[in-house]
């Protein structure tokens, strides 16, 4: 069994950019947003960097823009009190679920702030930007325009009575706030609202419709329906209209230009700038500020770069349109080959909203559940195609009866068998009969198989196929029945025994993007050493803006390779501890409901 179905010899490996959405930092996240934009990357970054690619994920909060100062102005602090909040929060959830960020960062650096300023200027240089006055909501109680969350109205689209200023959450459309039904504030209620003049920047997308359609990789490529639908339709109508991208507000990116000091650039030209200064962030912090263009520029010879970005729903239009236009009119950087995004995680029929209450935050379920039950089991139900429901009643089964019942409990029960009968060591392998060779080919075609979904971002369809290989294992030793056979046979006990140890080895690989911490342990109970992945720490960054904390990730050392890795006969194994903790069946009434 020493042939690999599935190695690709990395010679020339594929600089794979894994962007994530960047997470405004004004409230905790809960386990909706995990489900769709947070984890996925992880799963798909891990399985990259096992293949061979060199995988750059980054993010970082969102800290401009009306999400954080309405929560600013709430709680009578100042922006950066609220990002000093909440950031340090995120990195902690992050750090105890294992998201492997090569740079999880923010946006209010010197260096986003440069990246931003400088893209524009260029979009400015080449004609894409216009200049032109705009009606905007004015509250004359307040005195003051009222940019994108500061009002919400009635849906132009959908009808739907909680849109905000600048885009509905139930159908997604984007609009001027100026086109909102009943328009109110939202910090003072008032609907008597006056619609005012001011002058303001516009992108001009027109401009670069064409470009987007001979980039648009069409509905039969590789992008999901959902997302290719809708992209498609924008690109097809050929209506991409100028879109403002400054607003009256004072927290956010300057623009680099005489006589704007009231106004700052829109968080979404600057948020998705975050993609590229990131990458940028991270190639200065580890000394090669070159670095980055690997992942950027196609004319480097041999680095063969792709972007993914996952994220939900709501923000498909700015990565399939307007950050593509963005990158398009820059000129010279890598257009997105992949955006796989998500639709919703709800709770009970409703939407998850930090905004809006009703939220399951992951820092508070960190703290009682297994971070490798929650990776499974926000995969095992992943909102990859429809909006799907949360209950914690599904939760405990997909741990209980799934994970556990399935995975947990092969491991378990086939280490704890060796501790007790075989003197802790793999036994020797006799002679292999049908049944033993179909199922390790079964075992060796998951190579292939489960690293295509991985692959192509079917996460949810990888989680059923290893359920299934796994059953494969549990039912070959139903069926072999080596505990009872060890008395009278105790060699071809050791056979079946060494053939499931060799099939649990290869399948704790394929298992691992989605289970890290299992993983490691399975790994070192098999009696392996070194990590399967690499280190993950925290540091705080000072730059011209002060100082930030930084999330990040170092893959060297990491030895996890797909590939399946022999297990030796006499290998001395570690000592078997359960794998996942059973959860009791109240879970769900202690938890609030089912
Ligand atoms: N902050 C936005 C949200 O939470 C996402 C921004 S993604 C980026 O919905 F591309 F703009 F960074
Ligand atoms: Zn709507």
């Amino acid at each position: 069994m020493t042939d690999s179905p599935s190695i690709v010899s990395k010679t020339d490996p594929a600089h794979i950019l894994v962007g994530v959405a960047w997470p405004y930092c004004n409230g905790e996240q809960h386990i909706g947003h995990i489900a769709g934009a947070y984890l996925p990357p992880d799963i798909f970054a891990r399985y990259q960097r096992m293949i061979g690619n060199k995988v750059l994920m980054v993010s970082g909060s969102d800290t401009h823009g009306t999400p954080v100062t309405i929560k600013a102005d709430e709680e009578g602090i100042t922006p950066p009190q609220v990002i000093d909040r909440y950031h340090p929060l995120f990195i902690e959830s992050y750090l105890k679920l294992g998201l492997t960020f090569d740079l999880f960062t923010h946006t209010d650096t010197e260096n986003h702030w440069n990246v931003t300023q400088d893209m524009f200027l260029r979009h400015h240089e080449k004609g894409l930007i216009s200049k032109a006055t705009e009606k905007q909501l004015f509250d004359p109680r307040d005195g003051r325009f009222l940019p994108d969350r500061y009002v919400e109205g009635i849906c132009p689209k959908c009808g739907n009575e909680e849109a905000r200023g600048d885009q509905c959450d139930n159908c997604g459309a984007t609009y001027d706030a100026t086109e909102l039904k009943s328009p109110r504030s939202k910090i003072s209620g008032n609907t008597e609202l006056e619609v005012r003049e001011t002058e303001h920047f516009f992108l001009e997308l027109g401009k670069l419709n064409d470009d987007l359609l001979k980039w648009f990789p069409g509905e039969n490529s590789h992008w999901r329906p959902h997302v290719a639908n809708f992209t498609r339709s924008q690109l097809e109508e050929k209506s991409l209209r100028a879109r403002p991208i400054t607003r009256d507000l004072s927290w956010g990116v300057r623009i680099p230009l005489e006589g704007y000091d009231s106004k700052c650039f829109y968080v979404w030209y600057d948020a998705v700038i975050g993609y590229l200064s990131a990458t940028k962030e991270w190639a200065a912090i580890n000394g090669d500020s070159e670095a980055w263009r690997k992942w950027w520029d196609s004319t480097v010879s041999g680095t063969n770069p792709r972007s993914y970005y996952f994220i939900g729903k709501d923000n498909i239009p700015f990565h399939t349109i307007i950050w593509p236009a963005m990158l398009q009119g820059y000129g010279g950087l890598n257009l997105p080959h992949d955006v796989p995004a998500n639709q919703y995680l709800n709770m009970a029929g409703r939407k998850f909203s930090k905004s809006r209450g009703s939220i399951i935050s992951i820092r508070n379920v960190l703290e009682r559940y297994q971070p490798d039950a929650w990776r499974y089991a926000l995969t095992a139900m992943a909102p990859e195609t429809v909006d799907v429901d949360f209950t914690w009643d599904d939760f405990v089964g997909r741990v209980n009866s799934e994970l556990l019942a399935k995975w947990g409990n092969l491991v378990n029960r086939v280490l704890s068998f060796v501790a007790k009968r075989f003197d802790g060591k793999v036994p020797e392998i006799g002679d292999l009969d049908e049944v033993d060779t179909a199922l390790q080919a079964d075992i060796l075609r998951g190579f292939e198989s489960v690293g295509k979904l991985y692959g192509g971002v079917k996460l949810r369809g990888a989680a059923q196929e290893l359920c299934r290989l796994t059953d494969q294992v549990n039912n070959y030793i139903t069926q072999k029945a080596p505990f009872k056979m060890v008395k009278e046979d105790p060699a071809a006990a050791g056979t079946v025994i060494a053939v499931a140890l060799q099939c649990i080895t290869w399948l704790n690989t394929l298992w691992s993007p989605i289970l890290p911490h299992s993983a490691q342990q399975t790994w070192e109970m098999l009696g392996f050493e070194g990590q399967l992945f690499g280190r993950q720490w925290t540091e705080e960054i000072e730059d011209g803006r002060g100082k930030h904390l930084v999330l990040r990730y170092d893959h060297d050392g990491a030895i996890g390779v797909w590939h399946p890795v022999s297990l030796p006969p006499g290998q001395k194994l570690g000592e078997p501890r359960p794998l996942f903790v059973k959860l009791d069946e109240k879970v769900a009434e202690e938890e609030g409901g089912s």
